[in-house]
């Protein structure tokens, strides 16, 4: 079973992908990890995030530790979202995404193209979202904990923007598949907005197998 979970920054979908890969024990990628690990690569080695080929050339990506804490900082994000409009980085990153779909007994991906462009015959598509302003209060709480000194109103027009970003390019831009099952977290706690999608998960499959 492949089950692909988009959706907006910070609207809970990995948190619900990663609970639907271990309910049905399947393996799970967060492709978000792979543009951002492109996008440190191209800081740390100084490229400029304006050029396409500099960006494309910092997918290889093979000597990233992905354990590495910056790569889930608010900076690398940013860049990330500005260079995962270039179609040579999402070509570059594409194959790997594919791959990991294609393994034999399914597997949970999240992202923003999942459902659309990566694996458009999964058996299960999620369009997990939030209001941008629930979205930002809960990165702000995240950002707080982490110690970060951070603003409420500079996180909003933070996700507001790479809002903008990913749903406005051209090439696979964020947008819920016409199959995809819609769940909106604005309203729910953690555990309840797990609950719901493990459902969703179990009545596309029932259906499926129908
Ligand atoms: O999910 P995230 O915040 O870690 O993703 C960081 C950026 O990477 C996001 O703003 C857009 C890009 N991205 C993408 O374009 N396609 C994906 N499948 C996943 C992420």
């Amino acid at each position: 079973m492949i089950v692909a979970v988009d959706g907006p920054a910070a609207s809970g979908k990995g948190t619900i992908a990663k609970a639907i890969a271990r309910k049905f024990e399947l393996p799970y990628m967060d492709t978000g990890l792979l543009y951002r690990a492109a996008a440190l690569n191209l800081l740390q080695s100084g490229g400029d995030p304006e050029s396409e080929f500099a960006a494309a050339r910092a997918c290889d990506i093979s000597q990233i530790d992905f354990d590495d804490p910056e790569l889930k900082s608010e900076g690398v994000g940013g860049v990330a979202s500005r260079i995962s409009g270039y179609p040579l980085v999402r070509n570059a990153l594409l194959e790997r995404q594919r791959h990991f779909a294609a393994r034999p007994g399914g597997a949970v991906l999240d992202g923003r193209d999942i459902g659309t462009v990566i694996a458009p015959d999964a058996d299960v598509k999620l369009f997990v979202t939030a209001t941008p302003e629930v979205r930002a209060n809960r990165r702000f709480e995240e950002l707080k904990r982490m110690g970060l000194h951070v603003t409420f109103d500079d996180v909003l027009i933070d996700i507001r923007a790479r809002d903008a970003r990913d749903q406005g390019r051209e090439t696979a831009p964020l947008v819920m598949a016409e199959d995809a099952v819609l769940l909106d977290t604005t309203t729910l706690g953690v555990e309840a907005a797990i609950a719901e999608a493990i459902a969703a998960v179990e009545r596309s499959t029932a259906a499926n197998d129908a």
